[in-house]
């Protein structure tokens, strides 16, 4: 079986590049090695900043993607019970952000790929990338495929890194040294998401339904299991953090914790192969920009293959590493810088740390310029 493009992975990375070429009259095959079911209940990521949604627009995607999305207008940045609400869009010249659960946006972009005649290939196992070089090759338990290009859109545990040469990537990892224990609770939720910024540690709150909020408590791995707190302890940790000691406390139904980690394999690119998403890097957290991340790779993938495959001409294609990069260490920094804020004025930090976690925060108020550069960080960047 022969395709233009062979897809590996049907997260947000994959569909939305086998949407966009789709579009663009490019054929490709999408292999998944997990099922439908799996793939659609995945819960993780939320926000679609500015820039990620404008990939859909601007491919005719909007209805079928973003119809009915909730904007963002308020962040509420509170610093020792102390409310701050940043109005990211009127900073960023109206660009806001709009909530998409990952399961929506997964299943919206399957739908639309599945009603276009895409060629989806659920429960693919034993994925394995050959001939990488020349002509590549795609085989799988059942079948075998043949494509001009290859895809990496598997996550961060995926195949396709790891078909790389070791010589030919340079990987960073960084450890931030911050856990983060998140519960979903019922609890009111809040009007705008919250993050709380207090000496007793980092907390947020974020509207999962009309009666469900999820919670966010940093813990100091290593020296702390957040899984061992009893609920009331919690209770108690995010009264404390979030300054209100009204916070009504509900059942807790959903535990688990994350470790804020960085990754990053360079190039994003090789031969054949290009990567693209958690396949090619992971960002904490802070700031929401893993999803955003993997659909910016996967719009500039489309436009650099439909240029090779349409047009002749494989330069985008050339520069798609170097291109994504810019954009990815960007994002870190961005992250990075945001995490060292809210984190560091905790008192477990280094005071003189402390104190400039709270000039960095001060800044955000007090020099326009300075606001006008986070709401932009917000709202997403088309840095080339
Ligand atoms: N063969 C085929 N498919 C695979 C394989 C494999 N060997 N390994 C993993 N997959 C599939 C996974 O089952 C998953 O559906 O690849 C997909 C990868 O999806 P994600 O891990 O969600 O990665 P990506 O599309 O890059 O999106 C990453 O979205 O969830 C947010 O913030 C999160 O940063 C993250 C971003």
């Amino acid at each position: 079986e022969m395709t233009d493009v062979a897809i590996i992975g049907a997260g947000p990375a994959g569909l939305t590049l086998a949407n966009l070429l789709q579009r663009n009259g490019i054929s490709c095959v999408v292999l998944e090695s997990r099922d439908r079911s799996h793939v659609e209940d995945r819960q993780r990521a939320g926000v679609l900043d500015h820039y990620g949604s404008e990939i859909f627009a601007k491919a005719g995607l909007a209805d079928a993607v973003i119809a009915g999305a909730y904007r963002e207008k308020f962040l509420e940045l509170r610093y020792e019970g102390e409310p701050h609400f940043f109005d990211g869009p009127s900073h960023a010249g109206g660009r806001a952000g709009v909530i998409v659960p990952q399961q929506l946006l997964v299943r919206r972009l399957l739908t639309t790929f599945l009603e276009g005649g895409g060629d989806l290939r659920f429960a693919a196992k034993d994925v394995a990338l050959h001939d990488l070089t020349t002509t590549p090759r795609v085989t799988y338990a059942g079948g075998e495929l043949t494509a001009s290009y290859v895809a990496g859109c598997d996550g961060f545990h995926g195949v396709s890194r790891g078909s790389i040469p070791a010589a030919e990537l340079t990987t960073y990892s960084f450890d931030h040294g911050i856990g983060w224990y998140t519960v979903l609770a019922e609890a009111p939720p809040p009007r705008h998401a919250l993050m709380a910024i207090s000496e007793h540690g980092f907390a947020a709150q974020f509207a999962r339904g009309p009666h469900s909020s999820r919670f966010y408590l940093e813990y100091r791995p290593g020296a702390e299991d957040p899984r061992e707190w009893p609920d009331d302890y919690t209770w108690e940790q995010l009264r404390l953090r979030l300054g209100d000691p009204d916070l009504p406390g509900g059942a807790i139904t959903d535990k688990e914790i994350v470790e804020m980690r960085s990754f990053v394999a360079e190039p994003m690119a090789y031969a054949n192969l290009f990567l693209a998403g958690d396949a090619a890097h992971i960002i904490t957290p802070m700031g929401a920009k893993g999803m955003n991340l993997a659909l910016a790779d996967a719009d500039v993938l489309a436009t650099a293959l439909t240029a090779a495959l349409r047009d002749a001409d494989d330069g985008p294609l050339r520069s798609y590493s170097d291109t994504c990069l810019r954009r990815t260490w960007d994002y870190q920094e961005f992250s990075r810088w945001f995490t060292e804020m809210v984190h560091d004025a905790g008192a477990q930090s280094d005071p003189f740390r402390r104190r400039l976690a709270k000039a960095r925060f001060d800044r955000l108020w007090a020099n326009p310029k300075a606001a006008a550069w986070f709401a932009d960080m917000m709202a997403g960047t088309a840095l080339l």
